[in-house]
């Protein structure tokens, strides 16, 4: 396009110089307000394909290929079986289904409070708790990953032992209702397996879509102020994206937690769930490693952490930098971040968690 209008100028030059050596003046102004009325409509035809040139290079995300960004949508269409994820159901909210058979898996992971401890209970864990939301997504379960699926966490959670497991197994079969639902399903009926297939199965349900996030993904531009969109664009420009990123904008690596200084010893403390995957391994390199958490629903998910010491996002922001990138985040970066992990928050059965 700039070829065509540096043409028309120097046509104007020549006419201008061939012109003025003609004695006929008028005749040079009529050429001349003709050739200016051109280049006028030219211009004017021309505006919109300039508007959208300009476009290009400043900060928009007008026609953007969303399928390049580094976190992805939460799908909506889900193909579980709802007997099953029915029957899990029952079972994770039943404290039959506990060592000591006294608390259900909701008492810590309560599905109406973002699938962690509601903030009116008490309960002591070791660690803090991890929402159930979205865990499905992650590639290996728990803090430092030890279990490699959902089934496996299961008896992680409850207990490795067989012995426990046929207590459990006999206060299942005791109950007239469930003996009817797991032979509806399975050919086998009420097993180890089953229960730990059934509550799986129901943990995949647990899914959050339609973040205003994701929405934006998926080419909803208005659904985040340009603020967000700024702290959307910090959170990869400083580099926290190398670590939270993928459908669960985290849960797919393990990462050192204090790449840059040491957390454990400024914080005065070592407990021996702070060496993460070392624990499994044994191997120097593992020690202080963790999987990546993901940021989905972080703003509804405090105490941060696994040792759950940082009790704001402003907090755990600022700390991700000083450990994790060796950068001091000024105020307004971490207000930036803050108002985009923000928009991350989804839903579960239509409701905002
Ligand atoms: C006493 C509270 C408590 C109960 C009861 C409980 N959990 Fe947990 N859950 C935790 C804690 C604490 C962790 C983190 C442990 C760790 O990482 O070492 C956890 C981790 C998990 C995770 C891993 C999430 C992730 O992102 O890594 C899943 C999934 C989970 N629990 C599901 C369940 C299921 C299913 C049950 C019932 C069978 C259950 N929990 C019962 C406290 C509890
Ligand atoms: C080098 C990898 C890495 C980078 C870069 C990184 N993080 Fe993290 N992030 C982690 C790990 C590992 C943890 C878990 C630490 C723990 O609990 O022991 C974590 C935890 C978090 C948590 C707490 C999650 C929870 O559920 O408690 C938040 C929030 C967070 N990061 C945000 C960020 C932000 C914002 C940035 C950029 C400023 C960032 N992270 C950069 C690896 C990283």
């Amino acid at each position: 396009m700039y070829r065509i209008i540096d043409k028309i100028i120097s046509f104007i030059l020549e006419e201008i110089k061939y012109n003025h050596d003609k004695v006929n003046y008028t005749l040079y102004q009529i050429t001349l307000i003709l050739i200016l009325s051109i280049f006028l409509c030219i211009l004017l035809f021309l505006v919109p394909y300039l508007k959208t040139e300009n476009n290009v290079g400043s900060f928009t995300y007008e026609n953007r290929d969303f399928s390049y960004e580094p976190i992805k949508p939460i799908p909506i269409d889900l193909k579980l079986n709802e007997k099953k994820v029915s029957l899990g159901e029952k079972l994770f909210q039943d404290p039959i289904i506990s060592r000591d058979g006294n608390l259900a898996c909701s008492n810590c992971h309560d599905i109406k409070s973002a699938g962690i401890l509601p903030k009116s209970k008490e309960i002591e864990t070791e660690i803090n708790i991890p929402t159930v939301f979205n865990s499905s997504f992650n590639f290996r379960q728990f803090w430092d990953g030890r279990s490699q699926n959902l089934e496996e966490q299961i008896s992680g959670q409850i207990s490795e032992n067989n012995l426990h497991w046929k207590i459990i197994i006999d206060r299942v079969k005791q109950n007239s209702n469930y003996n009817i639902e797991f032979k509806k399903i399975y050919n086998d009926g009420i097993t180890v397996k089953n229960i730990k297939n059934s509550i799986a199965e129901f943990e995949e349900s647990l899914l959050t879509p339609n973040s205003r996030f994701d929405k934006f993904l998926r080419g909803e531009q208005n659904q985040l102020t340009e603020l967000e969109k700024k702290g959307y664009e910090k959170f990869k420009s400083l580099g926290c994206i190398h670590c939270h990123q993928g459908i669960n904008i985290g849960g797919n690596m393990f990462q050192t937690f204090g790449v840059y200084g040491n957390y454990f010893k400024d914080k005065g403390k070592l407990d021996p769930y702070d060496y993460g995957l070392f624990n499994q391994t044994g191997e120097e390199k593992d020690k202080f490693k963790f999987k990546v958490p993901s940021l989905r629903n972080i703003a509804v998910t405090a105490p941060y952490l696994h040792d759950g010491s940082v009790k704001t996002l402003e907090e755990a922001i600022e700390l991700m930098g000083k450990y994790q990138l060796g950068k001091k985040i000024s105020k307004e970066e971490v207000f930036l971040i803050l108002n985009f992990l923000k928009t991350l928050t989804g839903e579960y059965k239509g409701k905002s968690l």
